[in-house]
């Protein structure tokens, strides 16, 4: 963290996003500080803690306005300001086409590749493109200098790379894509594909979590676009320019001693969330926490339960799926549908197995604090990360940074970008029910021993590859690129 922040001394680094940090909303006439749940609010913000700088993005809070000085900026966190927030206002039209419509009804199903076909409008093209470059022109607004260090945050902001390099030329632009990156023909089905990579081109650096995510684009781009790749040195020269494709999986701020200290007991922990539910303390939970969104597998979850209840009838009143589903783009057709039918599929399972007041599945569709969501963590047997596409997922990492016990078992997709780090966990085929019914099984009878070793890998791999050394990788590159254009600039 120090490294980092020595590192950008002298840097002017402003990061550009379409979500936002901190989001002021009134409530009972008070207005009050919500944090949104997004894996790239997770890792961003303690980068922009620890390396202070400007952060752009969208103020979508009914009170954001409120909170801004006369150039939109905000000092963050309110209580020991360490960066600026800088809110973009994006008006209801351009957020319907620009968020809901092309970057949510397009490019995340396009990008998953999640069985929920990608919907390409013309108007919402338009929106996408005005809002680009309406962060476009805030981030060259922002610059002081004519070599600015630029964050463009993931699939929402792909064309405005290219609009920033047309004005500052000099700029090290490192674009990060938090979504899997699919393969050349389904992201062929893209209308504006091309135009899509060429402003993404615009970049000096692109980042996904995975190298496989890395393959997939450079293979979309020599189908679609006429460039020069150098496989060996993962670079894309276009209009002139190169491009360094790289892997950067990203992590989490790996807690301090001292944030650790103030922690409740794990004992407590578990203690009161069982009374909370009004389950005996012998209880087994297993916790799933998500957006609520079709990607993240909790149909097959709910499904595995399902099964695992059938087979193992013992199971019945002792063990119980608590589910947290923070509600998400909940204007989007797919996404209400998809909350119905797992209402549904809840209440169809607690009716087929209901007993003496027993419930298999505690489904909480709101948005829990950072205090609640560490006490689920902490409380937990298992947590169940089962999406069916994941740039990386955040939860697992975070339940293995809650777990100072050294204990819980984490049953993780193999289709998260995660599962390339974390080999302890027990991985499955969200999509093969059986297997994933079978792995908890064999989490819930697995001996002491073997969970203490699996949870100590884990967290010593997460410790050690933290938001800090993905941000300091990445940074790191940026420098040598910038250092190997100085010196063939004197050439
Ligand atoms: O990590 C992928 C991502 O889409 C982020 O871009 C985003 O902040 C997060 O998931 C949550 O989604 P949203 O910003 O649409 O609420």
């Amino acid at each position: 963290k120090s490294m980092l922040k020595s590192d950008l001394r002298d840097e002017q680094l402003i990061v550009a996003s379409n979500r936002e940090p901190s989001v002021h909303v009134r409530r009972a006439g008070k207005i009050v500080t919500m944090r949104p749940a997004s894996g790239l609010v997770t890792a961003v913000e303690p980068i922009l803690r620890a390396c202070s700088g400007t952060w752009i993005a969208h103020g979508s809070g009914d009170a954001d306005r409120d909170t801004v000085d006369s150039r939109d900026h905000i000092l963050l966190p309110e209580h020991q300001p360490a960066y600026t927030l800088r809110r973009l206002w994006i008006d209801r039209i351009d957020e319907a086409g620009y968020y809901y419509g092309f970057a949510n009804g397009g490019l995340w199903p396009l990008c998953h590749i999640a069985h929920v076909r990608p919907t390409f409008r013309e108007a919402d093209w338009e929106c996408y493109r005005r809002v680009n470059e309406k962060f476009a022109a805030a981030v060259i607004a922002e610059a002081r200098i004519k070599d600015p260090l630029i964050l463009i945050q993931d699939y929402h902001l792909a064309l405005a790379p290219r609009m920033i390099r047309e004005k500052l030329p000099d700029a090290t632009i490192i674009s990060f894509w938090h979504i899997p990156w699919p393969n050349p023909e389904s992201f062929g089905i893209c209308p504006w594909r091309e135009e899509l990579l060429d402003g993404m081109l615009g970049s000096t650096i692109i980042g996904f979590h995975t190298r496989f995510h890395c393959k997939n684009f450079m293979e979309t781009v020599d189908r679609y676009l006429e460039t020069r790749i150098e496989q060996e040195h993962s670079t894309i020269s276009f209009r002139g320019q190169p491009t360094l494709i790289e892997s950067y999986p990203i992590s989490i701020h790996w807690p301090s001693e001292r944030e650790r200290a103030a922690w409740p007991t794990i004992a407590k922990c578990r203690r009161d969330v069982r009374q909370r539910l009004g389950l005996d303390a012998q209880h087994l939970i297993a916790l799933g926490l998500d957006r609520f969104d079709y990607t993240k597998g909790i149909t097959e979850r709910m499904q595995a339960l399902r099964s695992l209840l059938e087979q193992q009838p013992q199971l019945v009143g002792r063990l119980s799926l608590v589910q947290i589903a923070a509600p998400t783009r909940e204007e989007l057709d797919e996404y209400q549908a998809f909350r119905v039918e797992i209402e549904q599929l809840a209440a169809q399972i607690n009716a087929r197995f209901a007993r003496d007041g027993y419930r298999a599945i505690y489904l909480f569709t709101e948005h829990k604090g950072a205090e609640e969501v560490q006490e689920l963590y902490r409380a937990a047997d298992i947590c169940l990360v089962t999406s069916i596409h994941d740039g990386m997922n955040l939860v697992c990492k975070e339940f293995i940074a809650a777990r100072d016990d050294e204990d819980g078992v984490l049953i993780l997709s193999q289709f998260a970008g995660a599962s390339r780090e974390l080999s302890e966990a027990l991985h499955v085929n969200p999509y093969h029910i059986e297997e994933t019914a079978q792995a908890m099984l064999r989490a819930l009878n697995m001996p002491i021993a073997e969970r203490r070793e699996r949870m100590q890998s884990l967290r010593s791999t997460v410790r050690e590859y933290n938001v800090y050394r993905w941000a300091g990788a990445m940074l790191g590159d940026a420098a040598r690129l910038r250092l190997k254009d100085r010196v063939q600039a004197r050439v």
